[in-house]
């Protein structure tokens, strides 16, 4: 293992306040997003998509490092200039999303398995060869009733740290994703309590598996309550005659009911006792929450926090930085500078983020 080199790329993805762009949507979920705006769903769309973002001037000052999905690794721009060239020349490193999809775990209703470690050392080599520097796995765990499961959690941080272990050899930076999902109707506070539950269990079988915490990039959830977490509601009392009243109940999105202080202080807190001070970096993914405040709550965390966490304290969003521009985009042409100007605004929205100098009013 090539430790120098795994401290020096970790080093230089996590420097001047960048953060990075998560572009490595496979081929099923890009159409699927692709679907929603009526926008074909063919090779050429996405290549055409993807050269999009990585041709957008000015990306490199807030993105130091871009993950891709295998078909966009191989591909070129219209001009026939391969991805990898274009982001080199951007200052940008090149990544790639290895792992093959989570899959039902056998024997555990609505639970996931994440799959891809056979023949992993080999597509290895063959990424770095063609210039990768750093590598994503994402696994996911489902909060419900009676969920997440042991099993479910241990199975998930093993295959994580056999992962890491692997691109460690090969040279590449793991990042390490164990995601909880945000669909549900569960708390913040058992959010918070999964989270820490599972990143526990991540850092012993990384330890275990002898990952060099110092070459590796983790990306947790942010705390947050689940999307169906019932709303809170206020009640109203309102005279309908002289003695008798009706309660109005109004009902709040709990997303923006969620206080983006609170937010921010659970998830750091949670991340100050599971998350050891040696692992360099700590790259936040978005998983579904808006733009804006994606950004707001990264910014707090820095606001708050910057001079007291030993990581540093950053984004690897995909929909958080992409799906303004996407929307704006919508498959056409006409729509691509306007779609260019919205993506690199969100990434240095991001990056004002990381700094703790971000405010609404940029959005
Ligand atoms: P989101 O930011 O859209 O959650 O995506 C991040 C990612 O890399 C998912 O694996």
């Amino acid at each position: 293992m090539n430790a120098q080199l795994l401290r020096e790329t970790a080093r230089i993805l996590l420097a001047d306040a960048k953060g990075l762009l998560a572009m490595d949507e496979s081929n099923p979920t890009c159409n699927r997003r692709f679907a929603k705006l009526g926008i074909p769903q063919t090779v050429e769309a996405r290549r055409a998509y993807r050269e999009l973002i990585v041709t957008t001037p000015g990306l490199g000052e807030s993105i130091s490092g871009a993950i891709l999905y295998d078909e966009t690794i191989r591909e070129q721009t219209k001009d026939g200039t391969p991805f990898l060239k274009v982001l080199a020349d951007a200052g940008i490193i090149p990544g790639i999303k290895v792992d093959t999809g989570a899959k039902d775990l056998a024997a555990h209703p609505g639970e996931k398995i994440t799959e891809g470690l056979d023949g992993l050392r080999e597509r290895l080599q063959e990424y770095f060869q063609m210039g990768a520097r750093f590598a994503k796995w994402r696994a996911v765990i489902v909060i419900g009733d009676g969920l997440p499961s042991r099993s479910c959690i241990e199975a998930n941080a093993h295959a994580l740290a056999r992962y890491a272990a692997l691109c460690q050899e090969a040279g590449l930076v793991p990042m390490v994703e164990p995601e909880v999902l945000m669909d549900g109707a569960h708390s913040l506070e058992r959010c918070r309590q999964v989270t820490e539950e599972v990143l526990r269990n991540v850092f012993i079988q990384l330890n275990c598996q002898r990952v060099m915490l110092e070459g590796i990039i983790l990306k947790p959830n942010m705390i947050l309550p689940g999307l169906a977490c019932p709303r809170p509601q206020e009640v109203k009392e309102v005279a309908a005659g002289e003695q008798q009243f009706q309660v109005k109940l109004i009902d709040r999105q709990p997303e923006e009911e969620a206080d983006v202080n609170a937010v921010a202080d659970v998830t750091v807190k949670s991340l100050w006792r599971t998350v050891p001070a040696a692992v360099p970096g700590i790259a936040f993914l978005s998983g579904g929450q808006s733009a804006e405040l994606a950004s707001a709550r990264l910014n707090m965390m820095n606001h708050r926090y910057k001079a007291q966490l030993p990581w540093a304290v950053t984004f690897s969003f995909a929909r958080a930085i992409q799906q303004p521009a996407l929307e704006i985009w919508q498959g056409k042409d006409a729509n691509l500078l306007a779609a260019q100007k919205a993506l690199v605004h969100r990434a240095h929205c991001n990056r004002d983020a990381r700094r703790g100098e971000y405010t609404s009013a940029m959005a």
